[in-house]
């Protein structure tokens, strides 16, 4: 452990910083040990880290003292910040701001900074396609993230601009449905465009291939994928690998589904109307073949959904009232 570069691990008991402890822990020759850094040490998921070899410090992203303490010593560090957990712009902002502060303060040696693009500079700030949210910004959780990239200058840093989890399908109910008739239908606002999707876990295994190649990604902007496939290609994959029959995709307008009510549903509706009017724009800032270099064991839709059938198929049965 002692002549290991150790990677400090925000969000090591979630999705992104998951997949990335777990990368490192399952290669014990790599060269990098993890500390994986949680507000819950004595959790479950803090529990499994430590006993397949993770260091677990306590810090809050609220808290850039603790922060501080938690990347002392250590070489790099993997900034992720929960947006779904508050809902707030401005949070994610000041989180992300406690993370560059502190990893300046700790003299890390390489960051990487989990982010998305700045959806307002694909429009005009006057264009009447879609509200503002939170008063000055077209998706907040991807706004916030790019504007927080000015917070990591300075630092030796990476900005890794991440997709769409395929793992939201079961995670957040955004999958298929079944109805009262037996037959599953999938509502979306995505028209035919093809949406940047990928394993969560696969993200962590990038930032793991981007660790290792240290030098070469500093300073660097590095767009990750596992495949680009439209709600058609991805509902007939799940109808073949459920063995559910088909899937009907309902395409529905994005002003539709803003307004179904659900938590959220404003931002998401903005977010798909981004994936659907701005396919092109949205998939060539990510780049499957360099996702590829980076983690070897990268999913591609169909292996992803062998790996988590039973969790989507439970996903689509309708919720008891
Ligand atoms: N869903 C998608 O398709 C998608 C795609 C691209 C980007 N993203 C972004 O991914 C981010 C979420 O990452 P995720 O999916 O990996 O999260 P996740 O699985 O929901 O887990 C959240 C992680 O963040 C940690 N965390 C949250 N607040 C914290 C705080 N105040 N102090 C310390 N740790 C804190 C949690 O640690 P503890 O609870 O253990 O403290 C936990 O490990 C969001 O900002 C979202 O916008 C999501």
């Amino acid at each position: 452990m002692a002549d290991k570069k150790i990677i400090a691990v925000i969000g090591a008991t979630g999705s992104q910083g998951g997949g990335l402890a777990n990368a490192i822990l399952n290669d014990p020759n790599g060269g990098f040990a993890c500390r994986a850094v949680t507000r819950k040490v004595d959790g479950d998921k803090a529990k499994a880290l430590k006993s397949k070899g993770a260091e677990v410090v306590k810090a809050d992203l609220d808290d850039v003292e603790s922060l501080k303490k938690a990347f002392a010593g250590a070489y790099g560090v993997y900034a992720v910040t929960n947006f779904w957990e508050h809902f707030s712009a401005e949070k994610e902002k000041a989180q992300a701001k406690n993370i560059a502060d502190a990893a300046k303060a700790a003299g890390v040696k390489h960051v990487i900074w989990s982010t998305l693009e700045d959806t307002r500079k694909l429009m005009k700030a006057d264009d009447k396609r879609m509200p503002m949210l939170q008063e000055k910004y077209r998706v907040p959780h991807f706004d916030a993230k790019a504007e927080a990239n000015a917070y990591f200058s300075g630092l030796p840093v990476t900005y890794l601009v991440t997709s769409f989890y395929w793992d939201n399908f079961y995670l957040f109910g955004l999958g298929p449905k079944k109805g009262a008739d037996g037959k599953y239908s999938w509502t979306l606002p995505l028209g035919n465009a093809k949406v940047a999707g990928i394993a969560a876990e696969d993200i962590g295994g990038a930032a793991y291939g981007i660790f290792k190649a240290g030098q070469q990604y500093i300073g660097k902007t590095v767009g990750i994928v596992g495949e680009n496939l439209t709600v058609q290609q991805m509902a007939d994959k799940l109808a073949k690998g459920l063995g559910i029959g088909a899937v009907s995709y309902n395409a529905v307008e994005p002003d539709a589904y803003r307004k179904f009510g659900f938590p959220g549903a404003d931002e998401l509706g903005n977010m798909f109307q981004i994936y659907r009017d701005f396919e092109s724009a949205v998939l060539a800032a990510r780049s499957e073949q360099t996702t590829k270099q980076l983690n070897p064991k990268l999913q591609s839709f169909e292996n992803w959904l062998a790996a988590h059938k039973a969790e989507v198929q439970k996903s689509t049965e309708p919720v008891p009232a």
